[in-house]
C-alpha cells in the first residue's frame, strides 16, 4: 500500500509498521540520552573498571538490539511491496533530470562485500532495495533528521568554497542515497555535481530520489579509491562518513585519489569521527569505538579513529584545517590542494 512519503523517504507500508519504527526510534533516543549519559558519568568516576560496569553491557545490548529491530522493521515493511518499489527504480532510470550509471558485472572489493555495515543485513549492496532500506533505517538512526536531509544540508551549508570562488564541478564520494549530492547542487546550482558510490542499489535509489525532487545530478557506481576521473577535474571533493568504513590502506588510496582529481586550489572536505589518542583512549572512547568495531558492523572504526588522519592529509595537501565547523556533531576537515 502506498502511504506517501516521510520527508523524502518512502513511508512504511502499513500504519502499524510506522508505529513500530517510531517506537524503535524512541528506544534509540532513550539509549543515547539516558543510558549512554549515565554510562559516561559512571566511567568518569570509576575509570579503571568500565568493562565491569553492568551499565556498559546494558548500553551495548540495547544499542545492538535496537539496530537489529530497526533493520528488521524496515526490511519487512518494504518487502511487502518489493515488486512495486523495484519497478519505480527501473522507471526512474529512464527519466531525468540527471542520470545514473551502474554495472551489473561490478566486482565489489572483499573488504566491502564481507561487511554488514551497521548490521544492515547484506550490507550496502546485496539487497536490491538497499537504498530504500538505508534511507528509512537512517531516519531512525539519526532520530528523524535524515528523512528530510537536515543532517547533510546543514553540513554542506557550513562548508567553505575554494578561495577563488570557482565551483564548476563537485564530487560527492561514497554518496550512498545522494542526500549530500542533491544538497551540493542546491547550494551551487550552476555546478556539475557527481555522486559516486560502490553500491548499485544505492546509486539507483539516489537517482530515483533526485528525479522525484527534480534535481539535476549525476550518479555513478565507482570506487572512491579508483574514481576514473581525469586529473585536476573537480573544485570540491566531499566525503561524509566514508573513511571509518574502509580499511586504513584503502583510506590512504582515497586521500591520494582525491588529491589527484582536485584542481590546484580545490578543496577536499571530509566529515567523519574525531581522532583519539591511540596510546591513551578515555574509558568512554574505548567502550564506544570498541563496541562499534567488534559488535556494530563497523570493523574498520578503531583503525580509523586511532589513525593520524590529519597528519596523512598534510602529506599531500597544502593546508589542512582540522575542525572547520568547530562544534558540529562530527568534525569537518578541510584540505586545500
Ligand atoms: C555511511 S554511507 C555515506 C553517507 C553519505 N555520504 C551521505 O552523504 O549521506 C557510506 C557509503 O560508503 C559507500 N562506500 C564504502 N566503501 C566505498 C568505496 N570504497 N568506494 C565507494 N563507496 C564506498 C557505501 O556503499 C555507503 O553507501
Amino acid at each position: 500500500m502506498d502511504r506517501g512519503h516521510l520527508g523524502t523517504a518512502v513511508a512504511p507500508t502499513e500504519r502499524d509498521d510506522e508505529s513500530y519504527l517510531d517506537f524503535v526510534e524512541g528506544l534509540r533516543v532513550f539509549n543515547m540520552s539516558k543510558v549512554q549519559a549515565a554510562m559516561a558519568e559512571r566511567a568518569a568516576t570509576e575509570p579503571g573498571a568500565i568493562d565491569q560496569l553492568p551499565i556498559v553491557a546494558s548500553r551495548n545490548r540495547l544499542y545492538r538490539s535496537q539496530q537489529e529491530m530497526m533493520w528488521r522493521g524496515v526490511i519487512e515493511t518494504y518487502r511487502k511491496r518489493q515488486d512495486e518499489l523495484l519497478r519505480e527504480l527501473d522507471a526512474a532510470e529512464r527519466r531525468g533530470p540527471g542520470r545514473v550509471e551502474w554495472d551489473p558485472a561490478f566486482v565489489y572489493p572483499d573488504y566491502y562485500a564481507q561487511v554488514n555495515y551497521h548490521l544492515q543485513p547484506g550490507g550496502y549492496a546485496t539487497d536490491p532495495l538497499a537504498g530504500y532500506i538505508y534511507h528509512l533505517g537512517t531516519k531512525v538512526f539519526f532520530t528523524g533528521r535524515n528523512n528530510t536531509d537536515d543532517v547533510q544540508r546543514q553540513l554542506i551549508n557550513l562548508a567553505p568554497a575554494p578561495r577563488d570562488g570557482q565551483v564548476r564541478r563537485i564530487l560527492d564520494l561514497a554518496c550512498s542515497i545522494g542526500q549530500s549530492t542533491t544538497a551540493w547542487k542546491e547550494r551551487f546550482p550552476n555546478a556539475e555535481v557527481w555522486g559516486i558510490d560502490a553500491s548499485a542499489p544505492m546509486v539507483r535509489y539516489a537517482h530515483k530520489r533526485a528525479v522525484d525532487l527534480g534535481i539535476d545530478v549525476i550518479f555513478s557506481q565507482r570506487l572512491a579509491e579508483e574514481t576514473k576521473f581525469p586529473d585536476n577535474f573537480f573544485d570540491i571533493v566531499y566525503a561524509f562518513i566514508l573513511f571509518h568504513e574502509i580499511p586504513r590502506a584503502v583510506g590512504e588510496r582515497v586521500v591520494q585519489e582525491a588529491h589527484r582529481i582536485l584542481r590546484p586550489g580545490g578543496l577536499f572536505i571530509v566529515v567523519d569521527a574525531r581522532s583519539i589518542d591511540p596510546q591513551a583512549p578515555t574509558p568512554t572512547q574505548q567502550v564506544i569505538w570498541g563496541f562499534e568495531t567488534t559488535d556494530n558492523g563497523e570493523p574498520y572504526m578503531w583503525e580509523f579513529v586511532t589513525w593520524d588522519f590529519n597528519g596523512y592529509l598534510r602529506r599531500f595537501f597544502r593546508t589542512v584545517v582540522d575542525d572547520y565547523t568547530s562544534g558540529s556533531f562530527l568534525p569537518m576537515r578541510v584540505a586545500e590542494k
